[in-house]
């Protein structure tokens, strides 16, 4: 029978759980024949084996070992250590998903090559330049061939920007894929236990953006929130090892301190039980792996985060979000899902979080096609393009 070879890049946390599914799925064709390309943008064993291992995804075929850099090097350096992968390999197709570096840097090299790329989480637009994102996902979309969007403002876009109607296919949400087949093994997480943490009794953050972390008065404002809300309940903060090394260059452990930080990232359980006047506590934590952080989301009283991803997973899940960024790339997650934008403006951050804590919550939807099985239309989708049988 007909086989095709499909080359998966993945490269940094965000893009593990987008390729897990797709690989599922994958597996119950026969016809396809998978390759697994990991750049190696992220290297952590918390950063990228974690998940691996916790989403089931089997070691990539080959690690491109790129590490950390600049962007212009980041994006170079795959390229150059890609190509003679992807000529070896004469892959029939290349799929990509989201819009980090190993994204736009696959894609181009691919194109370039003649090799046919399909886009899974095509079209989100943030219109904010500043976001190093939201270039490599207009990159990718202006010269990728296949376009999978995950809502409707994503086709919107596209349609926009001139991309041709057959181009681009409404398949859903390969990310809550991953949530609905790993909710039991989540659920099943003894997280709350090993930090001695209540249900609905904390607020989870997270914050990795450039744009909020690399000034020393943005990174000042959202800590100057996250003193007031502290007084009202302990939160918690998986912290991304990007926002750990600015908080070290800043020299900001003082100022942590000033705003009642605790930046001890261990004995969180005895922390948080211990009595300290006012303070609940902001607690440093190590990154967690995929089903710690989701159990830590499914039971947590709010979410503050400048994510994509988690916009979408709150959404899905219920749980109230307040988005410490100016503009999202995910609009569905405002209209029908629990989400808000806050900023960086303490005043706004406090506001948003009061109306959580007071139960002033709207009526929120699940998205349509966010149902689990993305990846299988993805693939239905690709059988048909290449003539295959589904
Ligand atoms: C990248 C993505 C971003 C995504 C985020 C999720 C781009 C442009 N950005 O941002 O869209 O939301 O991943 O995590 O692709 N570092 C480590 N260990 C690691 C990886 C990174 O210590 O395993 C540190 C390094 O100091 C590095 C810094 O984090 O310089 C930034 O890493 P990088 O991959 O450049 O960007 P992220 O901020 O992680």
């Amino acid at each position: 029978m007909t086989r095709i070879r499909i080359v998966l890049v993945a490269g940094a946390r965000p893009n593990f759980m987008k390729v897990a599914p797709l690989l599922d799925a994958m597996g119950e064709r026969p016809w396809a024949d998978p390759y697994i390309i990991h750049t190696g943008q992220h290297y952590d064993e918390a950063m990228s084996r974690a998940f691996f291992h916790d989403l089931g995804i089997p070691e990539p075929d080959v690690n491109l070992d790129v590490g950390s850099g600049s962007h212009a090097w980041q994006t170079g350096e795959i390229m150059k250590r890609i190509e003679p992968v992807f000529i070896e390999q004469e892959p029939d197709l290349l799929i990509v998903v989201g819009d980090v570096n190993s994204t736009m840097a696959a894609t181009i090299t691919a194109v370039k090559l003649g090799i046919k790329v399909a886009h899974v989480e095509a079209g989100l637009r943030s219109f904010d330049r500043q976001m190093p994102e939201e270039i490599n996902r207009q990159v990718t979309d202006a010269i990728a061939d296949y376009l999978f969007t995950t809502e409707p403002s994503a086709n919107e876009n596209l349609a926009r920007e001139g991309v041709s109607p057959d181009r681009v296919f409404h398949t859903g949400n390969v990310m809550i894929d991953s949530l609905v087949r790993q909710m039991d093994r989540a659920s099943a997480s003894s997280v709350l236990t090993r930090l001695g943490l209540a249900p609905r009794s904390y607020a989870l953050l997270t914050l990795h953006r450039p744009s909020n972390v690399d000034s020393e008065s943005s990174f000042r404002a959202i800590f100057s929130a996250l003193h007031q809300l502290q007084k009202k309940l302990p939160i918690i903060f998986p912290t991304h090892p990007r926002t750990l090394q600015r908080i070290q260059e800043l020299g900001m452990d003082h100022v942590l301190q000033e705003l009642g930080g605790h930046s001890s990232w261990h004995n969180l359980g005895s922390d948080v039980d211990s009595s300290r006047g006012d303070d609940q506590g902001l607690f440093f934590q190590e990154p967690l792996g995929y089903h710690d952080f989701l159990k830590l989301t499914m039971e947590s009283r709010l979410v503050l985060t400048d994510s994509g991803g988690i916009q979408e997973e709150t959404t899905y899940l219920g749980i109230p979000c307040i988005t410490l960024r100016e503009n999202t790339e995910r609009p569905i997650t405002l209209t029908m899902g629990t989400n808000v934008l806050a900023g960086k403006d303490p005043e706004k951050i406090i506001h948003e979080s009061e109306l959580v804590l007071a139960g002033q919550v709207g009526e929120a939807a699940v998205p349509e096609l966010w149902d689990g099985k993305a990846a299988e239309r993805i693939l239905d989708v690709i059988a048909r393009l290449f003539h295959l049988e589904p």
